[in-house]
């Protein structure tokens, strides 16, 4: 049975023919590269957070001081890190998080295609974004056989939010994913520092613009109209969604519903009391507030809050180890976001792809090397603050 950690015998087969990796497999050398390649305005845009983006560093910080024992004396030669999260089971734990530019993210400036391509090359799912250069339709169907989960930002109009729903639906989204805080954005200094905010451009909004309510609501074709256009989207964008609204969204899809950006045990305990599907607990990787403790120190206590609900996380993910922690720490399934974007903008599907092997393959053969050939043994195993 081939296993994902066989990825680095292919790059030292490789090696044996004179072939060098294209793209480095650890994230330090993977953002230098991507620093030096991607344009500056996308650059920022990916790359910066709040404020003076204490929290952003502190997500990916705080792992280090997460440690795991190993066990020694286990048969390893067989892994499995399937799991089982929306009806679904899937080959591994690992899985795209949304990211709004990605669209951008590639030079042709259809990334979204390209992580999609990404996805169905790799089994991992992608979560699409509401924002997104090619429509939520056009991003499915790259996905081939892998199931793909759709973010939602929730426009302040009830029929645009259910006209985007019900696409999603229809296009085989397998889950609805959404977005909890991100209903204005948050103060992101590099990007003010360049007065560039790429949806204000008209980037990244094409679910809007091909979608049938929101061109109703226009009253006039999108091309020849693009600053009005631009200004409904600004409008509608998103609005602050409370408890109450959970109902709504029930009866809105049939999907199953996980709810992103929670953090706090009490905001989990009530998701779950509420039927939420899924808890994804996430602070936008330091995007949308600073201050936030970091997101690996918060997991244990939603996990603990969250009961049987399966707990969703990322923020600060840059590695194979980074899940496993994740995992021990209660994770249900692990997010990887900014490094996918990374891949992307240095080499295209292939190089989101290699992104997401590198990460498979570090998490699947420590594993091997720790005694633990099952996700479930992973979490049983558990992590230690050190
Ligand atoms: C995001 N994130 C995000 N989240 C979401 O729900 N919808 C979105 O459209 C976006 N867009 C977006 C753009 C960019 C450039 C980034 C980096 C992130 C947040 C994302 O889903 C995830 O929570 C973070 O990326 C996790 O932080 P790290 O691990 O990437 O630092």
């Amino acid at each position: 049975m081939p296993h994902y950690g066989d990825y680095q015998n292919q790059i030292y087969g490789a090696g044996l023919q004179g072939v060098q990796p294209r793209l480095p497999v650890d994230f330090a050398t993977l953002v230098e590269r991507a620093t030096a390649a991607m344009p500056p305005q996308v650059l920022t845009y990916v790359q910066g957070g709040c404020g003076d983006e204490w929290t952003q560093d502190e997500n990916a910080r705080a792992f280090r001081h997460w440690g795991m024992i190993p066990r020694m004396m286990v048969d390893t030669r067989a892994r499995d890190l399937s799991i089982e999260l929306f009806g679904l089971t899937l080959p591994s734990p690992v899985f795209m998080a949304p990211i709004g530019v990605t669209g951008l993210c590639t030079q042709d400036g259809h990334g979204d295609l390209a992580a999609a391509r990404a996805s169905a090359m790799t089994g991992v799912p992608l979560t699409a974004s509401t924002l997104s250069n090619d429509p939520l339709e056009d991003v499915k169907a790259q996905c081939g056989d892998t199931p793909a989960f759709f973010q939602l930002y929730t426009p302040r109009d009830g029929a645009l939010a259910e006209s985007l729903i019900g696409r999603a639906e229809a296009a085989g989204y397998k889950a609805l994913v959404v977005t909890l805080d991100t209903w204005v954005t948050g103060w992101r200094p590099r990007d003010l520092n360049v007065a560039n905010f790429p949806q204000l451009r008209g980037a990244v909004l094409q679910n809007y613009f091909t979608d049938p309510v929101f061109r109703k609501l226009l009253g006039k074709p999108v091309a020849e109209n693009l600053r009005e256009a631009i200004g409904l989207w600004g409008a509608n964008f998103a609005r602050p969604i409370t408890w109450d609204d959970i109902a709504w969204f029930r009866s809105a899809t049939k999907l199953p519903i996980a709810l992103k950006g929670i953090c706090h045990p009490d905001d989990a305990r009530r998701a779950a009391d509420l039927g939420a599907d899924a808890i994804y607990c996430s602070n936008h990787g330091g995007r949308q507030a600073n201050g936030g403790i970091a997101a690996i120190d918060l997991l244990p206590g939603v996990v603990a809050a969250a009961g049987s609900t399966p707990v969703l996380f990322d923020s600060g993910v840059r590695s194979g180890s980074d899940v496993v922690k994740a995992l021990a720490l209660g994770a249900r399934a692990v997010g990887v976001g900014r490094p996918y974007a990374y891949g992307l903008a240095l080499d295209g599907d292939a190089g989101c792809a290699h992104v997401l092997k590198c990460i498979l393959a570090e998490a699947d053969l420590l594993m091997a090397v720790n005694g633990w050939p099952t996700v479930a043994a992973v979490r049983e195993a558990g992590a230690q603050r050190v």
